[in-house]
Formats: structure tokens, sequence, C-alpha cells
């Protein structure tokens, strides 16, 4: 059922499809070499023959796998998908070569050019946001220690209904989104909600396979954050909260330990974590 409460997979589909290709006119088309094309490219599909075989794949299957992959292209759900299925093993990868503060995925729902909030502030809401209120506050420093001023927390989150600001025609544009700037000690506290469980949309191909091969399609609440500061690495990564559901199932495999942490009341009762930021040198 579509409705304006569970805006559909295509739609998402086609809003990630677009951030994708804004992203892309912004950034230019990274290439890659000839050489190392022919490298992935050959081992992608020695991979896929070498699961036909182990796996006695059909005629019958072949045929299905390809009307799922026509309806996922023309669903415009690649983006979904791959952010899903794929993209913690690319971030486990970059991860090997980093230090400072541990990444994890960005998703598809990031989007570029949101308020600008000073380091003591409250991300965009609605009177009376549904959810539970929480403070997040914390420092962003270098490896060395040293407090980074000025270096720019791009937050992004789902509302307590579970659906992204720029993807859910429901809320409003700007929803839950914001770049927040630390101060001259490195420092911010940002006032917000705590984010819910994400089921990623069920209504299109990607959701056709979860649901006929018995799988779930939920990730656990969960903060993206997008770390920036002058003559630094950025990192991208999320921030989730202990006792959640799914924590330990994430349909997007996308949890690090060192991710997860333990809100307490604080001394005006509302909700507060503290997380420092470490980011190394560019
Ligand atoms: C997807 C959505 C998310 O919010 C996320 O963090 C990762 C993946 C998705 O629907 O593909
Ligand atoms: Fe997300």
């Amino acid at each position: 059922m579509t409705t304006i409460e569970s805006p559909t997979a295509a739609a998402s589909g086609a809003s990630a499809s677009r951030a994708v290709r804004d992203a892309t006119a912004r950034h230019g088309q990274a290439a890659t070499s000839q050489e190392r094309l022919d490298t992935v490219a050959r081992a992608v599909l020695g991979a896929v023959h070498d699961v036909i075989r182990e796996h006695q794949v059909t005629y019958p299957e072949f045929q299905a796998a390809k009307r799922w992959l026509m309806a996922l292209g023309e669903s415009g759900e690649w983006p979904l998908f791959l952010d899903v299925f794929v993209e913690h093993v690319v971030e486990q990868v970059a991860a090997e070569s980093q230090q400072g503060t541990v990444g994890s995925i960005e998703g598809p729902y990031f989007l570029p050019g949101q308020a600008r909030l000073p380091a003591v502030c409250t991300l965009p809401m609605r009177d009376d946001e549904p959810g539970t209120p929480l403070v997040f506050a914390g420092q962003v420093r270098a490896l060395d220690g040293t407090p980074l001023a000025d270096a720019e927390i791009d937050i992004w989150q789902n509302a307590a209904d579970g659906f992204y600001s720029g993807f859910a025609p429901h809320l409003p544009d700007g929803l839950l989104r914001g770049v927040v700037t630390t101060d001259g000690d490195g420092r911010f506290e940002v006032t917000t909600i705590l984010p819910a469980p994400y089921q990623i949309p069920t209504d299109g191909p990607t959701g056709t396979l979860i649901e006929n091969a018995d799988w779930h399609p939920w990730r656990p609440a969960h903060l993206h954050l997008m770390v920036r500061a002058e003559g630094h690495r950025t990192v991208t990564t999320q921030l989730y909260f202990t006792g959640g559901e799914y924590l330990d199932d994430d349909v997007a495999n996308a949890v690090k330990d060192d991710l997860v942490l333990d809100p307490a009341p604080g001394s005006d009762g509302r909700l507060r974590v503290e997380y420092d930021f470490v980011l190394e040198r560019a």
C-alpha cells in the first residue's frame, strides 16, 4: 500500500538516484584505468560464474534473476540495493588504511547544503517533533589530540516514524539535518531526537528479494555523520545506541562495536550521549 506515511521504494530510489547524479556533477567522475577495470570486471564475472557452478543454477533461475535485475534498474533501486548489501565491504576495505574515528557506510540519504548551525544548536524540527529528545555532545580532535575549531559535523537522521526528510513527501525539507560548526575548542552540543530503527523500502524489487528469501528489512536506529576539517580526511560514519533492536542483525551490516553509544539522562533529565571524533591528516 502506498500512503503518505509510506513513501514507495520507487520514490526513494528516484531521489537517491538523483542524489548520486548530483554528487557526480559536483565532484566529477573518478576514472579508473583500463587495466584495473579489466581485473575487477573479470573477477566479478568470475565470482558469478563460480556461484552458478557451485549452486548448479538452472535456466529458470537465470531467467528469474534477469527479470529481477531488470526490475531493480527500471524502478531506480540500484542505489538503495548497493548501499544496503554492498557498501559495507567497500567501507571495510577503505578502513584498513585509515586511522582515527572508525567509519561506516554513507547510505543513500545524505543531502549536501543543509542548514549551517552553531556549536550549540538544535537540529531543524517541527513544533512538537515526535520522539525522545537527545543531546549529542563531543569534541573533534586531530590524531595528536589538538582540538579542531571550525570543523563541520554534517548530521542527518530519520524522524521518529522512520523516514528521512528529502526522501519522504510528508516531511519538511531539511528536517533533522544540519551542518554544525565546532567552537574554538573543537566542541559541539546538538539537541535532536533519538533516531528510530529504519526499514528499507519493501514495496520494490529489493523488498521482493528480502521477502522471498525470508530475510528482514531493518537497520538499527542510527545517526549519520560526516565530519570535515581543513587539512584532514573527512570521516563518514554512523552512531548507534545500546539496547536497540537489530544491532546484531543489521540488514546493511554496517554496525561496528566502537560506534555503539550508551545514552543516559543528563542533569536536566534529557538523554545525553557524548562522542569525540578523531581525524587524521589528509
Ligand atoms: C539504506 C538506508 C539507510 O538509512 C542507511 O543508513 C543505509 C542504507 C538503504 O535504504 O539503502
Ligand atoms: Fe540511514
